[in-house]
């Protein structure tokens, strides 16, 4: 039997906390949902009464944000108090990879999840549903029953407080969260109590077809999340590697990946070769997935996922070594015009960007960096760069000169970054770049002037015909 849900608390007002509880306020307007975090500035952005600076951008959010927020949908600080109201209490903190002690550089770092295990153990009144929302390693649950079940009563508590746990992982993908949230291909929910799992299920029911509602053993649902990251970076590591070997040999990855995703066993979707995949989960998902086969004693299945992580991080190396080769050998005082920095297209996020690396690697052969990006903010740039940008000097006969070698600079324009330009490289593929006028840009680089495309997103003809040399993604077919 499901008992009715009045009150919802979210641990965690991030990228997947922010956007998912918002969606969920949006169906079920007789549920309060609370989203709370410890991080004032993060909550004073949600509340942003013009909605014009919300921590996060996606597509469509701001608009759900407006119709909810101050209703049944309310960001806070008060951690506490809205974990005592809450019936269901999401966990959805960041769960990044342990930079030290036991198992860095590979197992999850689980503090934020513990913090708020700890804090529901002590806060919480009566029965409460508690659901993981981050992505955990396999038997996490365990660890988190145990903090919930040592609790001790409170003075004010007459009867201890009851939980139930449940793993509920989050599919969604940055840059179309709202259209993920609002059509999941699934939801899944593992647990072991009936009662509990068809308490969510309601929920997700006033949106979500049944059908589409999966219920598992409570460890297939934390393994399925890490299984289903580790599946999709696979996918594009593969096809990474497969431009390589066009280029070599005069195939186009373009056509390879049409050809083998018109396999309905293989499918079309996440053959796109670029410039490495990045964003914040998949290369922890799958180091973790790494650390947890070695900790079972599985070392062939950890060492095959490894390579997905090293093909990875090869590919993107790969990149800035042939710009560095196509300029000569060297890039000591060039200017190179970056578009792009997110790590995909429609979001502001940088988390694990390929941009970083080849940013990076540009930066130490000597480069000046032009970077644009129409969301991300330059302060996030710095900070992935660990430089800070370097002040233009405007001359006298207005171009714009640099102070030394190995310097980034934002640019606010498309044409302050092609002017005299060496060369001009797409990382991310935002839609205004597909429609650069190229005849026009082509005029102020200087020349013999290159645009590498590492996310097959120009039109090779318009940028060939306006004189300029043009690579591409896993094209080989210029051999
Ligand atoms: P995030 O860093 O954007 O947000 C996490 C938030 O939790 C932060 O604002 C932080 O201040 C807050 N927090 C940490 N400890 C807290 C505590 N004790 N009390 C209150 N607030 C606390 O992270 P994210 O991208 O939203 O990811 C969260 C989880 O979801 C991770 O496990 C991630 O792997 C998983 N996930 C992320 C995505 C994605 O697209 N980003 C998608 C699916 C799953
Ligand atoms: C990914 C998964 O797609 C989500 O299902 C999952 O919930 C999420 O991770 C998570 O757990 O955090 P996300 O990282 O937001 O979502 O974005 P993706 O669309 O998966 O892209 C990841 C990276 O792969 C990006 O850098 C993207 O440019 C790259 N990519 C994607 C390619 O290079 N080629 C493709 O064909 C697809």
């Amino acid at each position: 039997m499901a008992f009715k849900v009045k009150n919802i608390c979210c641990i965690g007002a991030g990228y997947v906390g922010g956007p998912t509880m918002s969606v969920m306020a949006d169906h079920c307007p007789e549920i309060q949902v609370n989203v709370v975090d410890i991080n004032h500035q993060r909550i004073n952005s949600w509340n942003d009464p013009d909605l014009r600076n919300l921590p996060i951008y996606e597509p469509g959010l701001n608009e759900i944000v407006k119709r909810c927020r101050g209703k049944n949908l309310h960001f806070s600080t008060e951690v506490e108090r809205n974990i005592a109201q809450a019936d269901i209490v999401f966990i959805s903190v960041n769960t990044p990879t342990k930079t030290k002690g036991f198992g860095a550089g590979q197992a999850s770092d689980l503090k934020w999840v513990e913090t708020s295990a700890r804090k529901v153990a002590k806060y919480a009144r009566g029965h409460t549903i508690v659901v993981e929302k981050s992505t955990l390693p396999v038997r996490t649950a365990e660890v988190i029953k145990e903090i919930l079940i040592s609790a001790k009563p409170s003075s004010d508590q007459s009867e201890p407080s009851t939980f139930d746990i449940l793993s509920n992982p989050e599919f969604m993908a940055e840059g179309s969260a709202v259209k993920d949230l609002e059509k999941p291909d699934r939801i899944l929910i593992g647990g072991e109590n009936h009662d509990a799992i068809n308490t969510l299920s309601e929920i997700y029911k006033y949106w979500v077809p049944e059908k589409k509602i999966l219920h598992t053993n409570i460890w297939s649902s934390e393994l399925a999340k890490l299984t289903a990251n580790a599946f999709l970076a696979q996918r594009i590591s593969s096809i990474n590697s497969i431009s390589a070997l066009c280029e070599a040999t005069g195939g186009d990855v373009r056509e390879v990946s049409r050809a083998i995703g018109s396999d309905s066993r293989i499918g079309s979707r996440f053959l796109d070769s670029g410039p490495g995949f990045g964003g914040s989960c998949f290369k922890k998902d799958i180091l973790n997935l790494v650390y947890l086969s070695r900790y079972f004693g599985l070392p062939e299945v950890a060492d095959f996922w490894e390579g997905v992580v090293h093909l990875n991080n090869w590919h993107q190396h790969r990149v800035s070594q042939l710009i560095i080769k196509k300029l000569f050998g060297t890039l000591s005082g060039k200017k190179i015009g970056v578009l792009g920095f997110a790590f995909k297209a429609n979001t502001n996020d940088t988390r694990e960007s390929a941009a970083i690396q080849i940013c990076k690697d540009l930066l130490e052969e000597g480069a000046r960096l032009f970077i644009h990006d129409p969301k991300v903010n330059p302060l996030n740039i710095s900070n992935d760069l660990g430089i800070s940008p370097i002040n233009k000097v405007l001359e006298s006969n207005n171009s714009l000169t640099f102070q030394s070698d190995g310097s980034w600079s934002k640019a606010s324009q498309i044409s302050e970054a092609t002017k005299e330009a060496d060369a001009i490289l797409v990382l991310t593929e935002w839609e205004e770049y597909s429609k650069i006028n190229w005849e026009k840009e082509s005029k102020q680089m200087r020349y013999p002037a290159w645009v590498f495309d590492s996310r097959s997103i120009l039109d090779a003809k318009r940028v060939i015909n306006s004189g300029l040399n043009f690579w591409r993604i896993g094209d080989g077919t210029n051999l």
